[in-house]
């Protein structure tokens, strides 16, 4: 019988009943619609860049009229699409229908005369609006750009009705928005336009998070700098006695020239990017990089440039993602109770890292009796021939289309799901084992990492270097507590007004105080002020319900 309540994670209204598994249950009637006919990972993206091409920034005067905005704007040509959201003051992002609208806002902007100060005279696609006349006074809709605390998070789990509604709410609550990704790759795009300075042919492309479909609200801009259609570009066809190759600087290896390039372009973001801020270069990471900070866009940015594969690892897990609606609303729940716990952090070190964390879930997707989500191996055995990529000699073939997969036929709820992730790996053996995704069998570890994930594609590296034994003990700890908690939030049917209950019991930090030191079950009594305040807020809520 299907368990009802179930919202929908992407954004529908309506639900439809499938049958997954052999048993009918209610799932976000999107999901049923578009089996057959889901987008690439390259449609997608080529979709956002082609909005983000068009689209420009405006930072807007206090209280703008909407309406006299959008007049004004549309002397430069039609607005196919815009919102406003706050960001050091409140800012629109305006898609134009065409790139000869923003050519035509760009001439007729000018440059601001200021005292005491000089300008760096970089035109990009952000502008001030200073408003001759006073504003309306009705202050304009902006789109929230970040994700709920937690405290309020758990709050709205508690309206839910059943533990598997509650971890849909929390992917709705916490997945990127249509309006931050246009921000994403507006922001990636305008990044382009400075490295284009030197490189015409350049392209910058999001990779992780923002486009693998397991980005939260909040989460870092990973940018990827891609010069390879320079060296692509095929002689011409002029014939005759000679061929003409450009005259070009050279250096000793791949990475040198990568640094090179990045150390220039980390600069010209500094000096030169309208509200990019913070910049730094880190050059001698094993991946180096520029971070910076783009202000008007509230976003944390990584620019790389020389990791192709990791954009191949992004597009693995969009199809993961995108595979089975169970898998999203697991990753998100088990990325937010990772954070909760502090088993993953946004500061680099010995934690376990989203990327890891993913890696285990999926595994373990896998393990299922009845797997939830393929093997690497067996995408791999549905690519086509436009499939086949070979970077820097490693494999990195899989299938891009979705249609071509058969659906699981594992029926279990993802609240079960969840319970058996958490006593998978409170009893995995990670002496003696790796997670390899693309065998989706345990291995024997290579070396001693306290925890071995084998990257993907590059096999011979271990995506988890970083975690000690200590991280890996409190992940396992928190692992066993949490299975415990879980099983016995399913098996209650009590009364739930004004209480904590279901997801809401694994994330709250305090119940797990001292864990690692209790050894026997202990009766949890709620005695921190933390959940005192949420029972008080859940009290004021329900009474006023
Ligand atoms: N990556 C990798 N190997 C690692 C770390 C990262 O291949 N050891 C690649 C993955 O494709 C990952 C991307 O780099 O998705 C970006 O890394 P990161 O920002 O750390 O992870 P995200 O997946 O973006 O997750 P988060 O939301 O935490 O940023
Ligand atoms: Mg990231």
């Amino acid at each position: 019988v299907a368990r009802v309540g179930l919202r929908s994670a992407v954004r529908v209204t309506s639900r439809a009943l499938s049958n997954v598994g052999g048993r009918q249950r209610a799932v976000p009637a999107a999901t049923v619609e578009d089996q057959d006919t889901r987008k690439t990972f390259a449609d997608v993206q080529k979709e956002r860049q082609q909005q983000a091409k068009h689209s420009v920034l405006i930072n807007c005067p206090p209280n703008v009229n909407e309406k006299t905005f959008l007049n004004y704007l549309s002397q430069h040509g039609q607005v196919a699409n815009h919102f406003f959201y706050e960001s050091y003051g409140t800012h629109a992002v305006v898609e134009f229908f065409d790139q000869e609208n923003v050519e035509s806002l760009r001439s007729h902007a000018t440059v601001p005369s200021v005292q005491n100060e000089y300008v760096l005279p970089f035109k990009s696609r952000i502008f001030t609006l200073n408003s001759a006349s006073s504003s309306s006074g009705v202050p304009v809709e902006c789109h929230r750009q970040s994700s709920l605390p937690i405290n309020e998070l758990i709050q709205k789990l508690c309206r839910a009705q059943n533990i598997e509604e509650q971890t849909y709410l929390l992917l709705e609550e916490y997945q990127l928005t249509d309006e931050n990704l246009r921000l994403r790759f507006l922001v990636s795009s305008l990044i382009k336009d400075i490295a284009a300075a030197y490189f015409p042919e350049a392209t910058v492309n999001p990779y992780g998070s923002t486009v693998n479909s397991f980005g939260k609200l909040g989460c870092d801009l990973d940018l990827f700098l891609d010069l390879e259609n320079i060296q692509r570009k095929k002689p011409g066809k002029a014939g005759g006695p000679f061929a003409t190759e450009y005259l070009m600087k050279r250096v000793t290896s791949g990475r040198a020239a990568t640094q090179r390039i990045l150390s220039v372009i980390g600069e010209c973001i500094d000096n030169f990017g309208p509200g990019c801020t913070g910049v730094q270069k880190i050059l001698n990471a094993r991946c180096p990089l520029v971070r910076f900070s783009h202000q008007p866009a509230g976003l944390q940015c990584d620019l790389t440039s020389d990791n192709r594969i990791a954009l191949r690892s992004s597009e693995l897990l969009y199809i993961y993602g995108n595979f089975d609606h169970r898998v999203r609303s697991l990753v998100f729940t088990l990325r937010c109770w990772a954070r909760v716990h502090g088993i993953t952090s946004a500061i680099p070190g010995a934690w376990i890292t989203n990327f890891s964390l993913t890696m285990m879930i999926l595994f373990f997707l896998q393990k299922r009796n009845l797997p939830v989500v393929p093997t690497l191996d067996h995408l791999k055995s549905l690519a086509g021939k436009e499939d086949q990529h070979i970077i820097e000699g490693h494999d990195c073939s899989f299938t891009s289309n979705l249609n071509k997969m058969k659906p699981s036929e594992n029926p279990d709820p993802p609240d079960l799901l969840l319970g058996e992730f958490f006593e998978f790996y409170g009893n995995f053996d990670f002496t003696k084992n790796c997670i390899d995704i693309r065998k989706g069998k345990e291995q024997n570890k290579p070396e001693s990492s306290p925890l071995y994930i084998r990257n993907p594609f590059e096999q011979n590296l271990n995506v988890s270097k970083n975690v000690n034994q200590s991280q890996l003990d409190r992940f396992v700890a928190l692992a066993r507590e949490s299975a415990w908690i879980i099983q016995d939030q399913m098996n209650q049917s009590v009364e739930r007004e004004n209480k904590v209950w279901g997801l809401g019991m694994v994330l709250l930090p305090a119940v797990f105080q001292g864990i690692g030191k209790i050894k026997k079950k202990r009766k949890r009594t709620p005695a921190s002020d933390r959940i005192k305040s949420l029972l008080d807020s859940l009290k004021t809520n329900g009474k006023a319900r």
